[in-house]
């Protein structure tokens, strides 16, 4: 295999973790994820569960609307013979918004779709030193994500910014020391990292 190209990653896990990741922590996600997928090792196996059974796998992680619309997913997804092949096909699908379909096409098929949840918010906000306060700067910070998302291995791209806002790039105390783009970071350069993004009162 070429070294700019990677295995492809299984829909269905990615699907599965991404919906799980909906509003939850990836440490709150971990076990379920491991539950599920032993459980129900590939979407028909979901398809075919009991509805009553994936309510009590999904006991504790919350928002139940996620775990009806699982289901439903699945059974459209087995009953079609695979998961749609683009966002756009993906979007269409029960549960699936344009943050998760833009996350699967990337991380499973490795298409440049820019994924944007709060913690690339954050990233791109910082970079490019964008003052203008959320929500009225989200159009904004989506197209400077855009001009950031490479055509050769966008899927760990994507990941790569989510695991950067999550782990290093942080609301408070960001660790800049140690981050691959301080050197591009033009509000690390001005020493106003941590007052971004702003935020509007509520
Ligand atoms: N939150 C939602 N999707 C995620 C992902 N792929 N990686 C880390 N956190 C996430």
């Amino acid at each position: 295999m070429p070294p700019d190209s990677k295995a492809a990653a299984d829909p269905y896990r990615v699907w599965l973790s991404e919906v799980m990741l909906q509003q939850t922590t990836v440490a709150a996600v971990k076990a379920y994820f491991t539950r599920f997928t032993l459980r129900w090792p590939r979407v028909q196996d979901l398809a075919a569960a009991d509805d009553g059974d994936v309510m009590a796998e999904w006991a504790g992680l919350g928002y139940y609307a996620r775990a009806r619309n699982l289901l439903a997913c699945a059974r459209a997804v087995s009953a079609a013979g695979s998961f749609p092949g683009t966002r756009e096909g993906l979007r269409a699908l029960p549960g699936i918004g344009p943050y998760t379909s833009a996350a699967i096409a990337a991380i499973a098929y490795d298409h440049p779709e820019t994924v944007v949840d709060g913690n690339v918010e954050r990233v791109v906000a910082r970079l490019f030193a964008v003052e203008a306060p959320l929500p009225k700067s989200k159009p904004e910070l989506t197209r400077l994500a855009e001009t950031l998302t490479p055509q050769t291995r966008p899927g760990d791209y994507a990941q790569a910014m989510m695991d950067l806002g999550a782990t290093i790039c942080t609301p408070r105390n960001p660790a800049c020391a140690i981050c691959p783009l301080m050197d591009c970071c033009d509000a690390h350069a001005r020493g106003i990292e941590t007052s971004l993004p702003r935020k509007l009162p509520k």
